[in-house]
């Protein structure tokens, strides 16, 4: 027996050693002392080795426009969308596929091979929706690219929203969304989480809605968005993106709240880099950090993953693609400090949010897709510590990035002494 690529003694998240064979696209064996020859060997020893890097909340038609046609000046959500709105008529199909590539370019160098986009059907022309499903097929072999119809400027509030939603669905997008937030009333946030619920129900797909991205503690959506999901039976398949007025919620609604989003099998999805940056803009001191409640959700078995949402667009300036940085924002705005807790970061930026998009054939295990990433670090702390060097990601078999190792390059410097890395026993809780 002999196999196509072979991943030597490395350390996996779980901390076993292992070696993993790969043939053709899957994953074969995943054990230690794999003797059998392999047409290509790379040795990570002492190093992770990782599925790849999930974003399961991002915009990819909106990245990489940063400063088209103009900055965000106030830095709230609102200038942004407002922004955006100036943008999309300018744009072409041609620019959205361009930056969409440059973006997922960027994407394979970090591991990160498996995205959630939003994308906005509230374009009478729905060009980013056919840009993007482009783009999904263009990046297939290498990414796995799930789509979202977002009706940005609101499914009631926007005269043909729901029309061109419904008509992106019928293109081919996987994913229902909403922004019932942003809808003229409560009243019409409430019908929209509805219908959009019922539309999902009816299609067979998932559903996953920005969600009372807010600073008000009375945007109460989520609550309807529990009890659609309970009504129609879609548990597990649905997703409350940012709930950030959580954070500002009464303390007694909230602990209604969770155990409904718990036996509802509710997914959250905060985006901390995102929430940190836009929310409480409104406040002078104390100013609110606005992310959701994620301690208080992981101890109700809640699953949560955290999203990039934007890089560099009218929303955020910043942005590399790495999930590391997500996670790192996250664990910190979150206060998530104690060793289980880090170590749940990194699933937050991987397995969490692969099972929250659904992606069976996701994961270190025979059978499963043959896409994985090596990381300069020990294990997942460390790794979200140094925001690791991503020295090879393999995607369906294929090494497709590879980078220095940064040790190496210090110790090239003279200045091994400085590389940081540092575990000599792993830290237990
Ligand atoms: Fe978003």
């Amino acid at each position: 027996m002999s196999f196509d690529l072979l991943v030597k003694n490395g350390t996996l998240p779980d901390g076993r050693k292992a070696d993993i064979a790969i043939t053709g696209e899957k994953i074969t064996a995943v054990e230690p002392g794999i003797t059998a020859p392999a047409r290509q060997t790379i040795d990570a020893a002492g190093q992770l080795v990782s599925p790849p890097f999930v974003d399961p909340h991002f915009h990819m038609d909106s990245t990489l426009s940063y400063g088209l046609p103009r900055i965000n000046k106030s830095g709230t959500l609102l200038e942004g969308i407002n922004l955006w709105g100036e943008l999309k008529p300018l744009l072409t199909h041609q620019a959205v596929i361009s930056r969409a590539l440059a973006y997922c370019d960027w994407a394979v160098a970090q591991g990160l091979l498996c995205i959630r986009t939003h994308v906005d059907t509230c374009d009478d022309r729905l060009l980013a929706v056919e840009a993007l499903l482009d783009v999904k097929k263009q990046v297939a072999p290498y990414i796995d690219l799930q789509l979202v119809a977002f009706p940005q400027d609101g499914y009631f509030r926007s005269p043909t929203a729901k029309a061109n939603t419904l008509r992106a669905l019928d293109m081919g997008v996987d994913v229902v969304g909403g922004i019932p937030h942003f809808e003229r009333t409560m009243e019409d946030g409430r019908r929209s989480v509805t219908e959009l619920c019922e539309e999902a129900a009816k299609r067979g797909l998932r559903v996953d809605m920005h969600c009372d991205e807010t600073d008000d503690p009375l945007s109460r959506h989520i609550e309807q968005l529990i009890y659609e999901t309970q009504r129609l039976g879609l548990q597990n398949r649905v997703a409350g993106s940012h709930l950030t007025s959580m954070h500002s919620m009464d303390n007694y609604y909230a602990s209604k709240l969770l155990p409904l989003m718990a036996e509802a099998q509710l997914a959250a999805i905060p985006n901390p880099l995102i929430n940190i940056m836009l929310q409480g803009r409104h406040d002078t001191y104390p100013k609110r950090r606005g992310m959701t409640r994620v301690p208080e959700m992981l101890s109700y078995g809640i699953k949560v993953a955290f999203g990039q949402d934007c890089v560099l667009d009218p929303w955020y300036s910043l942005g590399t693609a790495d999930m590391l940085d997500v996670a790192f924002m996250g664990l910190h705005v979150a206060q998530l400090s104690s060793p289980a807790n880090m170590r749940k970061c990194f699933e937050m930026v991987t397995t969490d949010s692969a099972s929250i998009m659904g992606l069976e054939d996701y994961g270190l295990a025979p059978g499963k897709k043959a896409s994985l990433v090596v990381l300069e670090a020990s294990d997942p702390i460390e790794a979200i510590r140094l925001r690791a060097t991503r020295l090879a990601v393999i995607a369906r078999g294929k090494l497709v990035a590879t980078a220095p190792s940064r040790a190496s390059t210090l110790a090239l410097a003279g200045r091994a002494g400085l590389v940081t890395r540092r575990h000599i026993v792993p830290p237990q809780d």
